[in-house]
Formats: structure tokens, sequence, C-alpha cells
């Protein structure tokens, strides 16, 4: 089964940003290690980044009409977006919030997540591996394990 991964703003130059929160991955090794453990729990990921909130509401409205399961780390989008929280909640099917860092241990800012409240579940605080726990909740949730 297919699912759409969606990374938001400023993840595709984890190169330059702070590896001691965000992990040691470049986008290109973040992306290939989603897509393998998407393959290994029996899932294609469609794996995808935009720095462009328009953007992220297209795919999430193909989503929604397509019902596929969509995993996406909004990145900042996380904190502010009203109109992405609008077009997450349109999905049919499930819905995980990841995030590399614990956004509640950072700054204040950062508690809000104006997503979670239409996710199923949110992952965060596992560095890349927040992905792969991700993935596997949402094979568990597809194969009606929970
Ligand atoms: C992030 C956390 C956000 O607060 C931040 O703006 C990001 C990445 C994470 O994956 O830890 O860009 O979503």
């Amino acid at each position: 089964m297919k699912i759409l991964v969606i990374n938001g703003p400023n993840l595709a130059r984890l190169d330059i940003r702070d590896s001691s929160i965000y992990g040691d991955l470049n986008y290109a090794e973040l992306k290939s290690l989603i897509e393998n453990a998407a393959s290994t729990h029996g899932l294609e990921a469609d794996v995808r980044q935009s720095d462009d909130e328009a953007t992220i509401i297209g795919w999430l409205h193909s989503a929604a009409d397509a019902k596929t399961p969509v995993i996406i780390n909004p990145a900042a989008f996380t904190h502010y977006s009203y109109a992405i929280r609008d077009a997450a909640e349109l999905l049919k099917a499930p819905l995980i919030e990841v995030h590399l860092s614990n956004p509640m241990a950072r700054e204040e800012f950062r508690h809000t997540s104006v997503i979670s409240g239409v996710a199923h579940g949110t992952i965060g605080g596992f560095g890349p591996n927040s992905y792969v726990l991700a993935i596997i909740a949402m094979k568990n949730l597809l194969s009606g394990a929970n």
C-alpha cells in the first residue's frame, strides 16, 4: 500500500541544520531511510519535501481525494499553520505527525502543535528513527492492529 510522507520547510537542509537537534542524516539519507523502512514493512512511501505551505496543502488535498495514509513532519508549520491543519482534517485515511526533535523539550513556541488535534498520534524526539516508528505505527493502524 502507498503512503505519503510530507516534510515541511527547511527539512531539505538537514545538512546545515543543528545535528545535535536533528540528527546526522542529510535529507537524501533521511529519504532513503524512510523509503527502506516503509518497504521493510510492506508499504511504498512517496517521500516529499516543500518549503511552501500551498504546495503542502495541495498534496494533502490529493491525499484526501485518493484516501492515502499520510505521515507528516510539518516542521515550523506545526506551530501556526491553521491552513495545513484544515487541509489535514480532510484526510480519510490515518494521519501521523512526526518530529525529529522533541518539540516539547525545546522553546516554548514549539510546545503548540495545531496539527496534533487532527492526527491519529504524534511521534517525536527519536531523530530519524521517529519516521521508522511512525511507519511501524502506520502499518499497524492499516492492518487493524491498533
Ligand atoms: C521539527 C520541529 C519544529 O519545531 C521545527 O520548526 C522543524 C523541525 C522536527 O522535526 O523536530 O523544522 O518539526
